[in-house]
């Protein structure tokens, strides 16, 4: 499935109109404050319920309204459309039922997005490279995303009781339950790591040869491994109880990328981490896409920045080979040079206050 007809309603600067999406590659350019960034968020908040830059649902409605509306059209006549009002209330609809999941809305859309400043939270910590890797396993094992939600009530359990310190006979339950759902969490993980890993060695050929041999990827679960996660808590429980938190478990996951033992952003250029990251994304959407019927929709904000000619050239080169459908943004026609194939097979849209136009090349 892949995006035929996106239209979003008060949403940000953008105006209403319909807007006739190419099934594997569009192009959009306009000016700072145009509203390129706003149309790839609207996809991006269908895809997962949220915007990559805000948590702020005021600022997603346009000014003087008090509600958005987002929905596309799959080529496949799938429906999906989510409403949202000031009050943070959201109505989701697919083909016309009202669902009460965001996550329904996950199973039939896999969006991710590369944005100027994704490769600095990336590298910034934990927390981006937890959610990236969780959203690929959402998308690839079945068994994950319940499994992560009864983690996550687990999880806030258990840390009542050492926050509080009342019930502690209840910690014993909740350690055990916490410590067997990290274990399964930690084997999906892995699992689907080891599938990453190879994967992202194909497009590193493709995108950032020098380094597909020398990076190494280390996959740190959140406990340490030569021991039961059980075995750690008890030894750790005062230490926990102390804190008023816990201290390991899947909640601390963390995957790094080492060249030489040293953190890869110590190491490559800012271009090239972009390079790396945009690689990494790729082969993430290569597995959802081998998994899953649905075709991943890669967002690309901003490709201008950071990567010169040859970069470009290079993922050029990278995403003809991948089944995703890509919309890449760009202030101006220059930046997107070396993108554009030359078989006018593509869309490509001029975003000028608001208003998209498709351009006829
Ligand atoms: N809630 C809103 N209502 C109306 N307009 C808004 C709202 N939020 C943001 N805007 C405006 O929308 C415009 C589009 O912003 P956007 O970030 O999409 O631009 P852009 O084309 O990505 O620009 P750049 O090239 O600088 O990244 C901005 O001028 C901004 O002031
Ligand atoms: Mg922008």
């Amino acid at each position: 499935m892949s995006v035929k007809e996106l239209q979003v309603v008060n949403f940000r600067n953008l105006a209403s109109d319909k807007l006739s999406l190419h099934s594997d590659l569009n192009f959009l350019i306009g000016d700072n404050g145009s509203g390129k960034s706003s149309l790839l968020e609207s996809l991006f908040y269908l895809g997962h319920g949220k915007s990559f830059r805000t948590s702020r649902v005021e600022s997603l409605i346009q000014n003087d309204f008090d509600f958005f509306i987002i929905s596309v059209k799959s080529d496949d006549n799938t429906q999906l459309g989510i409403q949202r009002n000031s009050l943070g209330e959201s109505k989701i609809k697919i083909n016309g039922v009202l669902s009460s999941k965001l996550s329904d809305l996950a199973k039939n859309i896999a969006v991710q997005i590369v944005t100027p400043e994704s490769f600095k939270l990336f590298f910034g910590g934990p927390k981006e490279r937890r959610k990236f890797v969780d959203l690929g396993l959402f998308h690839v094992e079945h068994s994950f995303s319940n499994e992560w939600k009864l983690f996550q009530r687990t999880y806030k359990q258990r840390n009542a009781c050492l926050r509080t310190k009342q019930g502690l006979e209840l910690l014993d339950y909740w350690t055990e339950e916490f410590s067997r759902l990290s274990e399964n969490i930690a084997r999906l993980r892995n699992s689907y790591i080891e599938q990453l890993k190879v994967e992202l060695k194909i497009w590193l050929k493709i995108m950032l040869p020098s380094c597909s041999d020398v990076i190494s990827i280390q996959y740190l679960q959140g406990w340490n491994s030569k021991k039961e996660l059980k075995t750690i808590l008890d030894e750790n429980r005062y230490r926990e109880l102390e804190k008023g938190y816990s201290l390991y478990g899947a909640q601390k996951f963390d995957i790094r990328f080492l060249i030489d033992n040293a953190s890869i952003e110590h190491r490559l250029s800012r271009g090239q981490q972009k390079l790396f990251l945009l690689a990494l994304t790729f082969a993430q959407s290569k597995l959802i896409e081998q998994v899953k019927r649905i075709k991943p929709i890669l967002l690309i904000d901003d490709i201008g920045a950071e990567l010169d000619h040859s970069s470009r050239q290079a993922m050029f080169r990278a995403n003809q080979q991948l089944n995703c459908q890509t919309i890449i943004s760009a202030i101006d026609r220059v930046a997107l040079e070396p993108l554009i194939p030359d078989d006018n097979n593509y869309n490509m849209f001029h975003v000028k206050h608001g208003q998209i136009k498709a351009m006829i090349e």
